[in-house]
């Protein structure tokens, strides 16, 4: 598996995985509630995602193997972990770990000594394991039942 930064072209790919993983894997946050997944996946467009891609101050990084677009992940220049998502099909295989250590290496790049997130209740588990630690209360985010804010002191060993 490759971890590297997205190309353009990697924009209908990587949207095919935004949307499955919320679809597949977030149930717990979204409770198979159409008026949630409305909201969560209206703005999972090729052609936004294209936009995230090429946006300065931004970073897109995929996880790929055998040609295919396994994992996406974002993060801003300020260390702040905008996206995460992995294929249904490549869940618990390390996809998620490779690119959170890729997107928390560039924030590294940029100076940040921490990142924040906003996690989804279905990756909270996961983000305790990579060492992220909870930042308060959760906070509503597309209706779903609640989103924690978290952060982790960068250059330590999780
Ligand atoms: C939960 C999720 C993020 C984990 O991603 P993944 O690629 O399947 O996980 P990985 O294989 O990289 O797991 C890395 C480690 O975390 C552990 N882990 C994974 N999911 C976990 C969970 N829910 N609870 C506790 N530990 C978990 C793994 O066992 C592994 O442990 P190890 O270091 O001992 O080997 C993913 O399966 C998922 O459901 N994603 C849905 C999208 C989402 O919610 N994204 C977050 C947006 S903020």
């Amino acid at each position: 598996m490759e971890i590297r930064q997205a190309v353009i072209e990697d924009a209908p790919a990587a949207c095919d995985v935004l949307r499955r993983s919320i679809v597949e894997l977030c149930v717990a946050d979204h409770h198979n509630d159409p008026a949630i997944l409305d909201r969560w996946l209206a703005n999972k467009q090729p052609e936004i995602i294209a936009s995230w891609i090429a946006k300065p101050g931004n970073t897109v990084l995929v996880a790929v193997g055998d040609a295919a677009i396994l994992g996406v992940g974002s993060v801003t220049d300020a260390g702040e972990i905008t996206l995460n998502y992995v294929s249904p099909d490549a869940r618990f295989r390390g996809v998620s770990r490779a690119v959170i250590d890729g997107l928390e290496q560039q924030a590294m790049k940029q100076g940040n000594t921490r990142c924040h997130l906003l996690s989804t209740e279905t990756a909270r588990g996961f983000y305790h394991r990579a060492g992220y630690t909870e930042d308060g209360s959760p906070v509503g985010k597309f209706g779903s039942t609640g989103s924690y804010p978290m952060s982790k002191l960068l250059g330590r060993t999780s």
